[in-house]
């Protein structure tokens, strides 16, 4: 709709060339304070991880800090990749200086064939370092994990395995080939690596998988299921289920926040128009569904029982945030409004850490997983990410747009 289109281009434009203006006008902070805020409380988080010598991730039940665990852990580029993006909005080296520090602790981890959490880790940090600095050394460590996660395509089934199932709670649940939709967010580095060395095989596999997912992940409604478990001789569809949602039927928050941003991505290396439709779709479902609240930061399922004595998960609002603003510039339609929304109220007293509290995370309100009876209305170093990738998006998005008109034309 090109009306809101324009409308929407002039919002942009206001917003991300004068960062000192308010996100709209419901609020008085602007982008760039919430930005140096977050470099004072992330500071504040730096201290405690130097001082141990570990990777925060979130807090335990009983109040005390959660770090990665040293194995490996899904979460453990999220502070780095944090700690990039502030160096990117501050150029203040100890930034710089702090994500290579840390993620130097799991640099090995690329060499893991176990995890196809590669694409969050290493594109979430080492990623963010090719870009900023364009050093080799971290191309290569970029290149090795794609080579690790690209182990764990199936060509029967078209997709990379999520979760292996010969231990851990994963084994106890009867599936052969676990694909989850989380897994969308790793196939960025796999494109960003065909881009970068020129071999096409990564990208391969990325299509595939999003092809794939696209085929069997999404209800009639377009919400998606959280795992499908596939034969792997076959490649046929053996279970529909969640892990991490109410019920297997329900629409598990993240779940379509991790859709959304997904192919909004694949959109982004391909130009392929089926995935900006689909990511059209998904963003539609979200910002119209009848259980979202009115601050727009969803509960932790839309179909959670209790629903609205249930709680929020500011990460899944993050997330979807993030995407709405990168597919704004490919989009017709308008998704810069309910960007905003989500962002204004994670930057409101509701989800906004004060200075200090928190345990110095950032964001407020998120869940990892309820029925793991784990990281139940607490802090994430994801949700922080994502909220500072968001108002990175937001400061950036004249350039975005300005690409975006160049190329359509
Ligand atoms: N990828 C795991 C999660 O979203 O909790």
């Amino acid at each position: 709709m090109k009306t809101s289109f324009i409308k929407n281009l002039g919002v942009i434009i206001s917003i991300a060339s004068l960062c000192s203006c308010n996100i709209n006008n419901s609020t008085d902070r602007t982008i760039d304070d919430n930005l140096d805020f977050a470099c004072e409380q992330t500071s504040l988080l730096l201290n405690d991880a130097e001082k141990a010598q570990k990777i925060p991730r979130t807090i335990t039940a009983d109040g005390h800090m959660h770090w990665t665990r040293e194995g490996f852990d899904w979460t453990e580029g999220f502070f780095p990749g944090t700690c990039w993006y502030l160096f990117e909005y501050s150029n203040n080296a100890k930034w710089k200086k702090a994500a290579d520090h840390f993620q130097e602790k799991y640099e090995s981890h690329r060499l893991l064939p176990f995890y196809h959490d590669l694409g969050f880790v290493f594109n979430c940090s080492y990623g963010h370092a090719y870009r900023l600095t364009g050093e080799e050394a971290y191309k290569q460590v970029l290149i090795d994990a794609g080579n690790t996660l690209i182990t764990r395509f199936n060509p029967q089934v078209g997709c990379i395995r999520s979760w292996d199932v010969d231990k851990g709670w994963q084994s106890k649940r009867g599936w052969q080939y676990p694909v989850i939709i989380d897994n969308m967010m790793n196939l960025e580095m796999l494109f960003e690596l065909s881009n970068i060395t020129g071999e096409r095989k990564y990208a391969d596999v990325a299509i595939s998988h999003a092809n794939v997912t696209m085929k069997n992940h999404f209800r009639e409604d377009i919400s998606s299921y959280h795992v499908i478990d596939y034969d792997s001789i076959t490649g046929e569809v053996r279970n529909k289920h969640t892990a991490q949602g109410f019920a297997h039927e329900s629409e598990w928050a993240r779940g379509q926040a991790w859709g959304l941003y997904g192919y909004t991505i694949c959109y982004r290396y391909t130009k392929d128009p089926k995935y900006l439709q689909l990511a059209e779709k998904i963003a539609d479902y979200i910002m119209q569904h009848p259980a979202l609240p009115a601050d727009h930061i969803p509960y932790w399922d839309y179909d959670a029982p209790k629903v609205p004595n249930e709680p929020r998960d500011a990460s899944a609002a993050a997330i979807t945030a993030s995407a709405l603003i990168e597919l704004n510039t490919y989009s017709q339609k308008d998704y810069m409004t309910e960007a905003t929304t989500i962002i204004n109220s994670l930057s409101s007293d509701n989800y906004l850490a004060k200075k200090g509290k928190n345990h110095h995370f950032i964001l407020k309100h998120s869940v990892g997983s309820i029925p793991h009876n784990n990281e139940i209305d607490v802090p994430l170093n994801y949700a922080d990410y994502y909220y500072v990738e968001a108002l990175m998006r937001l400061r950036k998005n004249d350039d975005l747009f300005s690409q975006h008109l160049a190329e359509s034309k």
